[in-house]
C-alpha cells in the first residue's frame, strides 16, 4: 500500500476564526445561564479547551468517552461508554462538544442516552459536521466548519491514534 499523503484543509487560523464565532453565537444565546460543556474524548480536546476561553456564559465542564464500533474510517452504529460524565446532568442546560458528525450514529447514540437523563437543555456543538455522509436524521446546534467528504486528521482528530497534535487540520488520502 502506498504511503498516505497529507493535504492542508483547514488552516489553525482558519479554525481559531470558527472557535470565536462559535463561542461568540453561544454566549450570545446563554447569556448568564450557566453551561454544562460535555466534551467528547478524545478527538474533541483541542477543540473544547478552546471553545470554552471563547465562551463568555459561566461554565462547567466534564467529560465522556465513547467508541463506536466499525473500521478504521467508518462508524457502525453500535456505541459503547468508555468513561461516563461524573457530573449529573438533570435539570442543568447542556451543550455536547464534538469533533466531527460523520455518519451521525455516535451522536445519535450518545443524545438519546443523555436525553434519558433529563436535562433542561440539550444542545450540540461540532468542530466538523461532515454532511456528505450523514445517515441518520441529527444535526448540530452549532457547527464550526462544513465539507462534504474525506478523512481528515489534525486538531484533535486521528488516524489510528495518531496526528491529534497537528495544529492545523490536514485531509488524508491512501488510508
Ligand atoms: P460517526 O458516528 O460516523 O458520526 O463518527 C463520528 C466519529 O468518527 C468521530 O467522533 C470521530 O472519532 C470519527 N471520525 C469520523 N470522521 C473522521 C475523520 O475524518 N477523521 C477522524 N475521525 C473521524
Ligand atoms: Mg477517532
Amino acid at each position: 500500500m502506498p504511503a498516505p499523503s497529507f493535504k492542508l484543509c483547514f488552516s489553525r487560523d482558519l479554525i481559531a476564526a470558527q472557535v470565536l464565532r462559535l463561542g461568540e453565537e453561544i454566549s450570545r444565546d446563554y447569556k448568564e445561564q450557566e453551561i454544562l460543556l460535555v466534551g467528547i474524548l478524545k478527538g474533541s480536546f483541542l477543540f473544547f479547551a478552546d471553545l470554552v476561553r471563547a465562551i463568555s456564559s459561566p461554565t462547567v465542564v466534564d467529560f465522556m468517552r465513547v467508541a463506536s464500533y466499525g473500521t478504521e474510517t467508518q462508524s457502525s452504529g453500535i456505541v459503547e461508554v468508555r468513561k461516563d460524565l461524573e457530573l449529573p446532568i438533570k435539570g442543568r442546560d447542556v451543550i455536547i462538544v464534538e469533533d466531527i458528525i460523520d455518519s451521525g450514529y455516535t451522536l445519535q447514540s450518545l443524545y438519546n442516552m443523555l436525553m434519558l437523563r433529563e436535562p433542561r437543555s440539550l444542545k450540540v456543538c461540532t468542530l466538523i459536521d461532515k454532511r456528505g455522509r450523514r445517515e441518520v436524521e441529527i444535526n448540530a446546534d452549532y457547527v464550526g466548519i462544513t465539507m462534504d467528504d474525506g478523512f481528515i486528521v489534525g486538531y484533535g482528530l486521528d488516524h489510528d491514534e495518531r496526528y491529534r497534535n497537528l495544529p492545523d487540520i490536514y485531509r488524508v488520502e491512501g488510508v
